[in-house]
């Protein structure tokens, strides 16, 4: 597990560095997408230098973490429209490259299902971004989630619903109480998984993810099972690593070419 804290712009054109890569040496890569506020930085890095020719997502295929289970298909939070908005539109996606669980479906085990099999025949994601939630969700897997869990119904806790208010309003009976999440034994099958967390409020969370227990209770400390994570994380959200001193001074002497 590879630590790095740097300012939210470099962390966030890090990981567009990363994906830049992967593109250019597997023009087919797939792709794992997470929303909330997280990764924006990093989806407007990579719309600047797709602007720029940089970067093509053309052939390329991607899946997204999870999906509020109710919300109707023209809403503006379901995470279907919020990387639409966010990201897809405004790269070169073919179309039907980018997938997401389908939290309308009327038999959720076998739409959970079927975004398993889709992952899998599509060769398995290649990098994964994912955010942490306040709790150490990772996807929509809350404290509790089996560390062998596959894509599935999860109830969101009090504390994740509160802290994704802001996105409802501030309304917290908009905010839905179910999702589709694949599971941390899926986020565990991509081969390489970028974690990116700013602010105070993850700092606790991103402390046990590295320093902690491996435990149901931080979901995210799975990682550290996983070959090839990379903890970009600002100053703020590393505020609790006893460890932030070797970690600083481990980046700073990293040669440039070596990427994440
Ligand atoms: C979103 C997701 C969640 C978020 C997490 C952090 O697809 O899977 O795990 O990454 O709740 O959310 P933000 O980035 O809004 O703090």
């Amino acid at each position: 597990m590879e630590v790095v804290i740097a300012a939210p712009e470099e962390l966030s054109a890090l990981a567009a560095n990363t994906i830049e890569s992967l593109l250019a040496t597997n023009p087919e890569a797939v792709l794992g997408l997470a929303t909330g506020s997280s990764p924006l930085g990093i989806y407007d890095e990579l719309a600047r230098r797709y602007a720029e020719g940089h970067v093509s997502f053309e052939r390329a295929r991607a899946f997204t973490l999870d999906e509020y289970v109710g919300l109707a298909a023209d809403h503006p939070e379901r995470y279907g429209n919020v990387i639409e908005k966010e990201f897809a539109s405004r790269v070169d996606f073919a179309p039907g490259a980018l997938r997401g669980p389908d939290g309308l479906a009327t038999d959720v085990l076998a739409a959970c299902a079927r975004y398993e099999a889709a992952i899998v025949e599509s060769g398995g994601v290649d990098l994964q971004i994912v955010g942490i939630g306040s709790d150490g969700h990772v996807g929509f897997n809350e404290p509790g989630s089996s560390l062998a869990s596959r894509t599935r119904i999860k109830t969101l806790t009090e504390q994740t619903r509160l802290d994704n208010a802001r996105f409802f309003g501030g309304d917290l009976d908009q905010v839905p109480r179910h999702c589709l999440t694949q599971g941390l034994a899926t986020i565990m099958s991509a081969r390489h998984v970028v974690l990116i967390a700013t602010g105070r409020a993850k700092a606790e969370a991103i402390h046990q993810l590295v320093e902690g227990p491996v435990s149901a209770m931080w979901p995210a400390t799975v990682l550290q099972h996983h070959p090839h994570v990379s903890v970009l994380v600002d100053r703020d959200a590393a505020g609790l690593l006893k460890l932030a001193d070797y970690f600083h001074s481990t980046y700073a002497a990293k040669p440039e070419w070596q990427g994440l």
